[in-house]
């Protein structure tokens, strides 16, 4: 009954297609509906807002401003999260103060959605403007290393080894800023009880994060209000952080002591957090035979004017390869927008765009093949932390993708029409393995049901899934006995789904507890049948429901008749694996791409994407290729579609909708090919599981653009790479 491995459907999908799952926005209750209307300017203050037409517009309910804003809001009031970086967080309707455009500066609550958001068109805002610098590239002149986090230390001599080397490359890479966009539009359902407490559905990666909110700002604690999260419809980190919309729900429902619901627009989507834009200079230098011997990496990237963004970004050049005299710097600007956000694999994906793409140029600089350039430079040691790996299975990556894809053959291979030309193109991935404490609680009732449960979520990953498949492996049990459950501040202590740690952190909680359930149950056998007292624990095994011993098999649920016990149940909190400290956890992929470039119209295509990945124990193949297959895609939309604008003279996003702001569709994906390599890791954590929701997007914009030169001889170092600048 080996469930583990198993390509387990989703436990959840019925739900999810028949539309019995509930998101945020889908509780039946009857809601006042909430609309923010947001600034029009990005920097300067509101000298007068009239709301009395709002007011006065059927259906109304309220409208909350600066003007308004409860007398206990104003004072020692933490707006924090557990994700906030340094700086002071955005306060809704704290001041007259606008920090950025966009800025939510009124509520209207109405009976219907619509009238909210026809009596937000009603308010009359005037505002006292400030100049201000709106874009990356104007505030270059105030980046500042203080501002960020700091990078992993240098090593050797840089500018020496710089100077020695054979060959050397100076280049800058630009990429531009990302909106997450998940399919769910960001929502907060709130219901006002009678006793005053509150039910928060909250669009979140992690009720936890919400509920620090409320208590920080509105000083609810779990005993007055319960945070749930049955279903999340993608994130990719926007709902790492609770967005404004909880705030503003929640005000709503404790001032007018009614159900109140915001759903964000699409449009409303592209006002709060992004992936930033950045800015890398990179010089890279190797030895004639493609030795690397010299390695600096510099990015500055954008922050807020109230938040210093936190996330790694240069650090995994010092990682992926070997380099004895390396030089990492990050700063970071404030430009006059909300804060940037963590978006999928934040900060690698920029690092090793920009390291994946020098490395290719000096690859070609050496003429050397960059396949080849790669294997010659390989480390099977962490050079930043000093630290050994806990398993690291790239090389067998790059022998199995370089089968697949057929790398060494690639041009006589490729048949061309007269009017493409062809390229091709790779990269090395990388995501770190980490694991955090999480705790879980077991049940099993008199039917032997199990349910299992954990303040964790599901953001489309497969969470249910693969805890369910962990529990049923574990006990023994067939998966349909499984009942695991998450999303509610009821639930035992979880972190936020992300930094995709949740299988190695929530799954192995959940074998622990599984194993705490096997002493416990066994004991129980042993306690109720003197013949069995002295059985080692070791001898029995644990099957279909029952515990066997010799050739005796005993259920599970008779064991708890004869003990006269209707249930049975275990908590349990996990900590990370003693390997976390030791050793660095790393998962691993190499990426292979193929493009044709339309040689008139620039037009570029990608008919074929390989990803072969090490990530140590795959729980489920199924649920693992998803998202491997659904951040390849993702990359290559970053590669060559996204594009969040911003007009710089007034700091408003330009292309806040789908139209102009262009992601990968069915059209743009072709042949994708994803393959896991066997990877045994006995320290990373108890499962050997490494998560696999962010490593396949990573990398994957370099062998494009790679792809790219090798199609046309153009080496576009901007993303995205868009048909004018090939031709
Ligand atoms: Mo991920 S950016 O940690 O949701």
């Amino acid at each position: 009954m080996l469930n583990i491995g198993n390509k387990q459907k989703r436990v959840d999908g019925p739900q999810k297609v028949t539309g019995k799952a509930t998101y945020a926005a889908d509780i039946a209750s009857p809601f006042y509906h909430a609309y923010v209307l947001q600034s029009t300017i990005a920097c300067g203050s509101i000298t007068a807002i009239d709301t009395s037409a709002a007011e006065a517009f059927e259906g109304v309910k309220g409208i909350f401003t600066h003007k308004n804003l409860p007398e206990r809001l104003k004072n020692k009031v933490d707006y924090t999260d557990p994700l906030s970086p340094p700086g002071k967080p955005f306060r809704p309707f704290y001041n007259d103060k606008i920090l950025y455009n966009g800025q939510p500066i009124a509520l209207v609550v109405a009976q219907t959605f619509e009238q909210a958001r026809y009596a937000s068109k009603l308010i009359k805002v005037t505002y006292e403007e400030k100049k201000f610098k709106g874009s990356l590239s104007d505030n270059l002149k105030n980046a500042s290393a203080d501002r960020a986090p700091e990078p992993a230390s240098n090593r050797g001599d840089f500018k020496k080894a710089f100077k020695n080397s054979d060959y050397t490359i100076i280049r800058e890479y630009r990429q531009s800023r990302n909106y997450h966009n998940p399919m769910e539009p960001h929502a907060t359902s709130v219901e006002y009880k009678s006793d005053g407490s509150l039910v928060v559905y909250d669009k979140i990666q992690g009720v936890a994060s919400s509920l620090k909110y409320l208590n920080g700002v509105f000083g609810l604690g779990a005993d007055r209000v319960q945070v749930k999260s049955d279903f999340v419809g993608g994130a990719f980190g926007s709902g790492l952080r609770p967005q404004y919309q909880l705030f503003m729900a929640t005000l709503a429902a404790l001032e007018l002591k009614h159900n109140v619901q915001m759903v964000m627009t699409r449009a409303q989507m592209f006002s709060f957090g992004y992936r930033p834009e950045v800015i890398h200079t990179m010089k890279l230098g190797c030895s004639k035979d493609g030795i690397l011997k010299a390695l600096s990496h510099k990015t500055v990237g954008e922050t807020s004017t109230f938040e210093d963004f936190n996330e790694t970004i240069v650090d995994w050049s010092g990682l992926l390869y070997k380099c004895d005299n390396v030089n990492l710097e990050y700063e970071l600007t404030p430009v006059q927008s909300y804060t940037p956000l963590d978006m999928r694999a934040p900060g690698g994906v920029s690092g090793v765009y920009a390291l994946e793409c020098a490395i290719d140029e000096l690859a070609h600089e050496a003429g050397i093949d960059p396949l080849e350039f790669r294997r010659k430079n390989y480390v099977d040691y962490d050079q930043n932390e000093d630290k050994p790996f806990t398993s690291k299975e790239l090389m067998a990556c790059y022998a199995r993708c370089e089968e697949v894809f057929g790398w060494k053959n690639r041009k006589d291979l490729s048949k061309t029409e007269p009017h493409l030309l062809k390229g091709y193109g790779m990269a090395t991935g990388s995501w770190e393995a980490l694991q955090q404490p999480a705790s879980v609680s077991l049940s099993m009732n008199e039917e032997g049901t199990f349910t299992i449960k954990c303040a964790t979520a599901d953001i489309g990953t497969g969470t249910y899934t693969v805890m369910s498949q962990i529990a049923a492996d574990k006990l023994g049990v067939s998966i349909e006995k499984i009942k695991f459950m998450l999303g509610d501040t009821a639930f035992p202590d979880s972190p936020i789904e992300g930094g995709s740690w949740t299988v190695s952190s929530v799954g192995s909680a959940v074998a622990s507890v599984c194993e705490k359930f096997k002493y416990r149950i066994a004991d129980i056998w042993k306690r109720n049948n003197p013949d069995y007292q002295a059985v080692a624990f070791e001898d029995i095994s644990f099957q279909k429901g029952k515990l066997e011993y010799g050739s005796k098999t005993f259920a599970f649920t008779e064991i708890m008749q004869q003990a006269s016990k209707e249930e049975l149940s275990i908590a349990h909190s996990e900590s990370p694996a003693a390997g976390q400290n030791t050793h660095s956890g790393y998962a691993h992929c190499c990426v292979m791409v193929e493009v044709t470039v339309d040689k008139d119209l620039g037009i570029i295509k990608v008919p074929r994407l390989v990803n072969v990945s090490a990530a140590g124990k795959i729980i489920n193949p199924k649920t693992a290729e998803n998202q491997l297959l659904g951040s390849m895609v993702w990359g290559l939309g970053m590669a060559l579609r996204e594009e969040g604008m911003v007009d710089t003279r007034y700091g408003r996003v330009m292309n806040a909708n789908f139209a102009e702001y262009h992601i990968a569709v069915n059209a743009d994906i072709h042949d994708i090919h994803t393959e896991f390599v066997e990877e045994k890791d006995d320290k990373v954590n108890p499962l050997g599981a490494k998560g696999v929701g962010e490593l396949g997007i990573v990398g994957l914009a370099a062998a494009i653009s790679n792809a790219i030169f090798d199609a046309t001889g153009k080496r576009l170092r901007k993303l995205p790479m868009l048909l004018d600048d090939v031709l």
